[in-house]
């Protein structure tokens, strides 16, 4: 799999977003110090915290962003890293703020290094600096920005520098999802799409979901249009199965990307320790994507392993290939 999301399932993911604490399933340790967070906000008549909100793709970084603006009843206002491309860039959407307005910042670690340093003064002292004029005659003025709750998003929280990390009041790392978690997810999407599926076939996708909501989500989808295809109106297991063959998805929800990856390591690296980068040229996939989108969940299930001397195979990786 990889971390593009189509227009059109973003579309389906706004309509599917919970928008209240209590509907958001799971993550009950973080969903806890949030709601803790927003009430001590709330009653000391002030703004949150800055929250930080690590954790690999689709376990709802974004969702809780929307939240917690929600929940603490703020404006909130989106951009992400990669739109800031200069210290100039964010002076314009911090001083744009109104007092109280939550500012929602995803993929944060990829934003210019100029923006960052701007942003510690910024989430300190609700001050930036900026240069007026050039040359010679060049001048730093501090502005004064309305008092505001930054919410970062990162799947590499590893690729922040220290000081912007330890700016952040909370930071909230997200874990994949039980496959109870997800039947609870599938369970409400079910209803909301109307889309009519028994028990046994909602565990089933619950377990080859990698653990994770937005996958839940496009495996319900595309057994809805198997089944409306078929001519079946009600999903059972038998469904499901064949839909899950159609596209490929084995039973740890493993798709055909990250069998390709498995296979590689046991067989073209020998099942020996591969680096990032070599495994990246011959899987055709930027390294970037292996770490923050592939590997995750696999070596969370136990498949690979990450060594010293780069990524390895595992006694179960081999077993799920069906090798000894
Ligand atoms: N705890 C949850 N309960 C119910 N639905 C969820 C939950 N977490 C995520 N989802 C659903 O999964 C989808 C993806 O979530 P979201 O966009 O918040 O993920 P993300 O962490 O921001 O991903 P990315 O890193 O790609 O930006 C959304 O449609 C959302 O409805
Ligand atoms: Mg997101």
């Amino acid at each position: 799999m990889s971390d593009y999301v189509a227009p059109e399932e973003r579309e389906i993911e706004a309509a599917l977003r919970p928008r209240v604490l209590d509907d958001f399933v799971g993550q009950k340790k973080v969903v806890d110090q949030i709601s803790l967070v927003i009430k001590a906000a709330k009653l000391g008549g002030r703004s949150a915290d800055h929250m930080l909100l690590a954790g690999p793709p689709g376990l709802g970084k974004t969702t809780l962003a929307m939240i917690v603006a929600h929940e603490a009843e703020r404006a909130l206002k989106l951009t992400s890293g990669p739109a800031i491309q200069s210290s100039g860039d964010l002076a314009s959407i911090l001083s744009a703020l109104e007092s109280g307005d939550v500012l929602f910042i995803d993929e944060i670690h990829r934003m210019s290094r100029s923006a960052e340093e701007m942003l510690y003064l910024a989430m300190e002292d609700f001050r930036v600096d900026v240069m007026v004029g050039k040359g010679p005659g060049a001048a730093s003025i501090s502005l004064e920005i309305a008092p505001f709750t930054l919410i970062g998003a990162t799947t590499r929280s590893g690729m922040l520098p220290t000081p912007l990390r330890d700016r952040f009041g909370f930071t909230a790392f997200l874990e994949y999802y039980e496959p109870e978690d997800l039947a609870s997810v599938l369970r409400a999407s079910a209803i909301k799409l109307k889309i009519r599926l028994d028990d046994k076939a909602l565990e089933l996708l619950s377990h080859r979901s990698r653990g994770t909501p937005r996958i839940a989500n496009r495996l319900l989808r595309r057994v809805r249009d198997f089944a409306s295809v078929n001519g079946h109106e009600d999903i059972d297991t038998d469904i499901a199965l064949s839909a899950m063959e159609l596209f490929e998805v084995d039973q740890l929800g493993l798709d055909r990307v990250d069998r390709t990856l498995l296979t590689m390591l046991s067989t073209k690296f020998s099942a020996k320790p591969v680096g990032l980068s070599t495994l990246a040229v011959a899987l055709g996939e930027e390294p970037d994507t292996i770490e923050a989108v592939i590997e995750p969940y696999l070596i969370r299930a136990g498949l690979i392993q990450r060594t010293p001397r780069g990524r390895e195979i595992t006694a179960g990786g081999l077993a799920h290939l069906g090798i000894q």
